[in-house]
């Protein structure tokens, strides 16, 4: 793993050992911004699909910040899958920068700015990749 991948991991551990499963939170915040987004989740009764797909972008997010082995092509993939579901493409920036802000939050003093370096340059890179390769 690479430092921004270790300070971003250390910023989700930290954040589950403080406050549990940030799932509400995130998206709390996501519906609070953007309420449109909303109604994509209304099958989504019990919030399973909600914690599901949060730590499968965890997963994904810590990937692509480190060795980048399959985490943008991941990126690409959901994109094209997730249109389908009535997800635009640029959504994919804004949900992860929420997911940060949601970190930075409930971290409150422990958020540092070694974190928010790591955090910031996994943010930039994925911008360039939905921009560079936006799905058609
Ligand atoms: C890399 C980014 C993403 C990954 C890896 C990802 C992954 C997933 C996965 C695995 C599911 C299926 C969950 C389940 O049914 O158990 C899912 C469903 C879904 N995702 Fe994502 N997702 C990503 C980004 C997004 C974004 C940005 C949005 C928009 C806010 C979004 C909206 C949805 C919706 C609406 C569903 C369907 C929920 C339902 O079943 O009702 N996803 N996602």
């Amino acid at each position: 793993m690479s430092d921004d991948a270790d300070l971003i991991a250390w910023s989700l551990s930290e954040v589950a050992e403080r406050h549990g499963d940030p799932t509400k939170a995130v998206y709390d915040r996501l519906f609070a911004q953007s309420p449109e987004m909303t109604e994509l989740f209304v099958n989504d009764k019990t919030g399973a699909a909600r914690g599901e797909m949060l730590s499968v972008v965890f997963e994904t997010l810590l990937d692509f910040a480190g060795s980048v082995s399959y985490g943008a092509n991941m990126i690409r993939a959901e994109i094209v899958n997730h249109e389908n579901l009535g997800v635009p493409p640029a959504v994919f920036a804004t949900f992860f920068g929420t997911v940060m802000e949601t970190v930075r939050d409930l971290l409150g003093e422990a958020w540092t700015l070694q974190v928010e370096t790591a955090w910031d340059r996994m943010l930039t890179n994925l911008n360039e990749l939905i921009v560079r390769e936006p799905a058609v």
